[in-house]
Order: C-alpha cells, then structure tokens, then sequence
C-alpha cells in the first residue's frame, strides 16, 4: 500500500489534538527538519508536528497508521547517516518538548528521563548530585539523549565507560499503532524474557517512538588527565594503542587524529593551541581518569613510556583546564571542520582494536585505487575508525559511482578483518545499500521480520536500515 499524502484535513485533525501552535508547514519548520548532520542531504516533510506527551504521541501514531501516513521522529538533528530525514515526506515528529528530566534516583543510581534532553545538560545535571552519565558523543552539546539512543552512541568515553547501549534500563515506547509500552524493568539485571530493551536501542527510530528512557548511572569520578602524543608514523600510532592496553592500562579515551583532521580543525576553531612540526602525520590524544590525582600521573608516565617505543615527538601534557579543553575541543570539531572543507562522506568502521594499523593502511591503499582523500579520526581505543573522504577536485561521475565501488571495497575489507561497517553513527538512509556486506539474506530477513512485527504498515521512519 502506497503512502498517502497530508491532507488539509489531516493538518486540521493534528491540530485539535497538539493545538495550532505545534503543527507547522511553513517554510521555517520544514526547512529545518529536512536535513540533519548528513552531508547536504534534504528530505522535507509535509508537516512538523511537536507533541508534548506521551498520550498526544500516541494519538498521532495511531492516526498515521490508521492513514498510511509516514512519520519520521526526529531528536536534535546531529544524525550523521541520515536517520532523521523524511525520505517519504509525511510527518516530521520532532521531539523537543520531550526536554523534561523526570526523575533522579540517587538511592538506585538511576534516571529516567525524556529524549528531547541534550545530553550534555543531562550529564551536568547528574553531576551536580554526583552521579555520571559517561557516553558523551562529539555533539553532547547540542544532541539529544533520545537520538544518542536511538543511534547506540559512542564517543571517546565508551572505550572505558561502554556506549549507550550498556546504560539503557528500561524505556516506555509508542508502537506505530498507537500502543504504549515499557520494554523491560528498572534493574541492574534482568533475565526476563527477551530483550526488548536493547532491541530498541540502535533501532533508529524504526520500531517504535521513545517518550522515556531509565538510565544506569555510576558514581562521579573526581580527576582526569589528559595528554596529546604526536607521532611520525600514523601506521604507528595506530600500533601504539594496542600497545597500551597490552601493558595493562584501560583510558578513560583513546583518540586517534591523522595530521589532516588536527590541522583542518586548528584552522577551523582559529586555535594555534598545538605546536605541528611537518614530521608529525598523526596524534594519540589519551585521557586517564579516577579519583586520585597522583595515581593518574603514575598511569599517564607510564603510558607515556609505552608510546615512547615509537618514533614520537615531544608529548603535550594539558596542564590546565583551558589547555584540556582546547584539545578536547579540537578533538570534537574534526567532523565539523571536514565538513566545512568540502563536501565529504562519513565512514564509522569499526575492526577488532589489534587491526587498526591494518585498516588505516587498506584506506589509504583503496584511497589511491580509486583517487580519494581521506581524513581519518575517531575511537582508536575501541577500534573504531572514522574515515571522512572528501570530495576536493573528484568530478560528480567519480563521486557517485567510482566512489560508491570504493566504499564498498572498504566495508568488504573490514568485514574480512572480523569488523563491522557502523560503530556509533547507525545504517539510517546513507549506508543501508552496504547492509548487504555486514549481513547474509537470512540475517536480514529476521531483521525485516523484527521490523513487521513492529510496524506491520510499514509508516514508521520508512526508507531507512534496509534497501
Ligand atoms: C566524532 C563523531 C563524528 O567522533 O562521531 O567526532
Ligand atoms: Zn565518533
């Protein structure tokens, strides 16, 4: 059955239940809710419609399979494979009155909260009762907790801390039929069933709408120590964080940025923060943490004596908050300052950790087969590699189709080394045509199976995960 278009009917039926002001078709609304942090890509939408309870989205879910409409739930917009884009058009369910943290169980280390929150705000405000939220993602000011679960989010956290996946609880979700349901309990362990939870994390909003999530929560941790590791090899580098860990030292992030993805971002954020003599072709920037300072020193001598049996320059130690904060700045603006640059693509592979100097050697060996740039940063500690190639000089012809083959060679490679073609950004609109890759036909038929049982109309976020 084919979608149907909004009415002007439709338009007045959302607006008895959310109120006028809620549902929007100017330009403004569906300008900013075609696109997200996916190159330039644009899908609008024929309405924006902004519940504020869970019962309103229940309403509208229930009108939209009822009607065949499409509905595509949006959070902050800082996707980067495309999940937030309403490929079909329909509604655009934007989430930002969802802003609410409901609940601080302090007695359970727990919290439970609406998806519209941005996480860095939520993180602030756990830290105030001493409790810590450790998945922080390149855009936690600005992204919202309901993407960063919709998504399984990383960032440079997880290597010591885990990803989203490993804080989720519980959630209370709307079925595309309207139905509300909570997946699972409010506990540390549950052998009850299956998962429904963690079903739903990584889901990218194609089975059902969260309209709250339970959080694990840890205690705060009091110190961090952050150092930044120029290296004259970026093969090398890539050899070193295996090293660490080898020597017994797990920290707190492990960051891998080629000479490129530094200097691009220096130039971007206007910071001359960080000396770059021309030998240097890639850094290590590693932050320890814990709660005794002088512990922290031991552990960051001790990894600066590892890395030091490579050929390495003059290791940075960030001696005041200003100076960490700049490198971490740095660090997070990579993507930002890529994209600044040119149009580009955003590759999120992920290999067992031992084959990181493997994989950087197979891009830059596929980039030079078929004539790509790539600026590569990322999750080095977690093996998890961000390959952004940018377009520069490449002619439309080579970009869409040579390009498309490289891509593909590259995933192939990854598999091969036992690793996967998404770490933390999601499959969404730009990489579903790989899927094929990662999983055989009877993997992605369950997958599919999963997704009818959800959505057997199919009206929830279509066009995104499968071809
Ligand atoms: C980062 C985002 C792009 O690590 O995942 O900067
Ligand atoms: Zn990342």
């Amino acid at each position: 059955m084919a979608f149907r278009k909004i009415t002007i009917d439709d338009v007045a039926w959302f607006s008895s239940i959310l109120g006028t002001n809620f549902v929007h078709t100017d330009q403004e609304h569906i300008e900013r809710c075609s696109g997200d942090q996916t190159e330039d890509l644009r899908y609008p939408p024929e309405v924006v419609l902004q519940p504020g309870t869970t019962a309103e989205v229940s309403s509208i879910m229930a009108y939209c399979n009822e009607h065949y409409i499409p509905v595509t739930p949006r959070g902050a917009g800082t996707g980067l494979s495309g999940g937030a884009l309403p490929v079909h058009g329909g509604v655009a369910l934007d989430m930002k009155r969802f802003n609410r943290i409901l609940h601080v169980d302090k007695r359970n280390f727990q919290v439970t909260t609406e998806p519209g929150v941005i996480t860095q705000e939520l993180q602030e405000h756990l830290k105030a009762e001493g409790l810590f939220y450790p998945p922080d993602p390149a855009s936690k000011g600005s992204c919202f907790i309901g993407g960063n679960v919709s998504e399984n989010s990383g960032g440079p956290r997880a290597v010591k801390y885990g990803v989203v996946k490993d804080y989720v609880l519980n959630l209370e979700i709307v079925l595309p039929d309207g139905t509300i349901i909570w997946t699972g309990a409010n506990v540390l362990k549950n052998a009850t069933g299956y998962n429904l939870t963690q079903l739903l994390v990584g889901s990218e909003g194609t089975l059902g709408i969260i309209t709250k999530i339970v959080l694990r929560l840890i205690p705060a941790v009091k110190h961090d120590l952050t150092i930044l590791v120029p290296f004259r090899s970026a093969v090398e580098a890539c050899a070193a964080v295996n090293a660490i860990f080898l020597a017994g030292y797990t920290p707190s992030a492990l960051e891998f940025m080629e000479r490129d993805a530094l200097e691009w971002s220096m130039k971007y954020v206007k910071s001359t923060g960080v000396d770059l003599p021309a030998d240097i072709a890639a850094h290590l920037l590693i932050e320890v943490d814990g709660n005794h300072m002088d512990e922290l020193f031991r552990d960051a001598e001790a990894i600066s004596e590892i890395v030091a049996g490579f050929d390495i320059g003059e290791i940075l130690l960030a001696d005041s908050s200003e100076q960490k904060n700049m490198l971490w700045t740095l660090r997070r603006k990579v993507g930002e300052a890529v994209k600044s640059n040119s149009i580009y693509k955003e590759e999120d592979t992920v290999v067992p950790r031992a084959e990181l100097p493997e994989l950087l050697q197979i891009i830059k060996r596929l980039g030079a087969e078929y004539g790509f740039q790539s600026v590569c940063y990322g999750h080095a500690g977690d093996g998890n590699l961000h390959v952004n190639i940018v377009k520069g000089n490449m002619s439309d012809e080579d970009w869409n189709v040579k390009l498309t083959e490289g891509i593909r060679k590259l995933f192939t490679e990854v598999i091969r080394l036992g690793g996967t073609i998404s770490g933390e950004h999601g499959i969404g609109l730009v990489q579903k045509e790989y899927m094929d890759i990662a999983f055989n036909a009877t993997q992605l038929a369950i997958m599919k199976q999963i997704k009818n049982v959800f959505d057997p109309r199919g009206i929830l976020n279509p066009g995104k995960l499968f071809v």
